[in-house]
């Protein structure tokens, strides 16, 4: 409901908001040296234009009022229905989001962990193994520690590394993520010797036990969702960024890779998450509805949050056709997330995988070397 105020160029909105997370905003504005009500209306105006945002729990939400600008109600209403949420919960939203870019002054910095990305994509050769690939090899030559690692049971990463597999029996990812192993870790890890890497890239291999990930989180009784975090607890403080090659399925293993990218507390939105290869073709479309469906499920489900870090045209060609333009013109278009690279089909990629070189060793100075350096600059920086 609104109330205009006669004689005044502002306007209340009454809204539900839960007496929680009133109070945090009350305490917050008043650490940041603001008014509660100024604070509420900058909540609005910033949500505007931050599209897409992890659901609020609400219930328990009362009425309040919060004075906008002449037109401040409609135009809140109005977004609320265009996003299809209820008011209080975009309220919710736009009032949680405003706290998080507003920490208190009070609270300690926080040491951040690792950054973790999840290149994600159910769809098979859209180029997650080659994007993971590339954005590893180019924070690498950039300085950074990483850690690649396969995370689907194929092993493609492996091999276009011309790395060999772990022998099956041995210990592996899956058996240190089911706590069965014999030896560290950090045992498994195997350095890229290309100098431009600086022994800075680190991939953790494939091994064919992995076709079990799946029987055996099945089965597992405790602590699944961190099944991965625990494999990983010993040696992620050695690298800077963690880089995952996703499985090409939304099993219970995507899951379990979902949660290890979860922001954990005190990290940075937009830090870790979902990085996702796409295909200017109408399949990729779906495709990326159905994954962003798992990931808002994993949110509500377990609590959690999840940025989707951005998406990824690749293998992008114009000559293919209207209906191929037509297509990137559609994900050019996407906001949250949005398009952070568009790799095009060039002979140096195929020819990098098929001769297990990798990429910014074999074609250092083409196109798509550039890209991944642009998309490791724009995701690490
Ligand atoms: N931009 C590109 N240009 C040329 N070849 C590419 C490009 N991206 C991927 N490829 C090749 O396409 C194939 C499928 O890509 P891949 O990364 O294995 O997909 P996914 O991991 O999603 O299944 C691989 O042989 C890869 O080298
Ligand atoms: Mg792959």
């Amino acid at each position: 409901m609104t109330i205009s105020i006669p004689g005044e160029q502002r306007e209340k909105l009454l809204v539900n908001i839960t007496p929680q997370l009133r109070r945090r905003l009350k305490v917050r504005s008043a650490e940041c040296g603001m008014n509660v009500q100024d604070a509420a209306e900058h909540a609005v105006s910033r949500w505007y234009e931050t599209p897409v945002s992890t659901t609020v729990e609400t219930s328990g939400a009362k009425s309040w009022g919060v004075m906008l600008p002449a037109g401040g109600p409609d135009r809140f209403a109005a977004e609320c229905s265009t996003r299809n949420l209820t008011k209080v919960q975009g309220f919710a939203q736009a009032v949680e989001e405003w706290l998080e870019a507003h920490p208190s002054p009070s609270s300690p910095l926080v040491a951040q962990p690792p950054q973790r990305i999840l290149v994600a994509n159910q769809k098979g050769g859209v180029g997650k193994t080659f994007v993971a690939s590339g954005l590893a090899q180019a924070l690498a030559e950039l300085g950074y520690r990483v850690l690649l690692i396969d995370y689907d049971p194929q092993g493609h990463l492996t091999t276009r590394l011309g790395l060999d597999g772990i022998d099956d029996g041995e210990d592996s990812l899956l058996t240190h993520m089911l706590g069965k192993s014999k030896r560290h870790i950090r045992e498994l890890l195997v350095a890229l010797d290309e100098e431009r890497f600086g022994q800075r890239l680190h991939v953790l291999p494939a091994c064919d036990d992995a076709f079990l990930l799946e029987a055996e989180l099945a089965v597992m009784r405790h602590g699944r969702d961190t099944c991965l975090e625990r494999a990983l607890e010993t040696i992620e403080q050695d690298y800077d960024v963690v880089i995952l090659d996703g499985p090409p399925s939304l099993g219970m293993g995507m899951d379990v890779a979902l949660n290890f990218v979860r922001r954990r507390d005190g990290e940075r939105a937009g830090r870790s998450g979902v990085l996702i290869p796409v295909w200017a073709d109408q399949s990729s479309h779906k495709a990326y509805r159905m994954l962003n469906r798992q990931i808002e499920n994993a949110v509500e489900l377990s609590r959690v949050t999840i940025d989707q870090l951005g998406l990824v045209i690749n293998a992008y060609d114009a000559r293919r056709g209207a209906t191929v333009t037509k297509n990137h013109d559609l994900w050019m278009t996407h906001t949250s997330p949005r398009v952070l690279a568009v790799l095009k089909d060039l002979k140096e990629g195929r020819e990098s995988s098929d001769y297990a070189i990798p990429l910014l060793d074999y074609a250092p100075n083409s196109d798509l070397a550039e890209n991944m350096r642009d998309l490791a600059l724009e995701l690490c920086s």
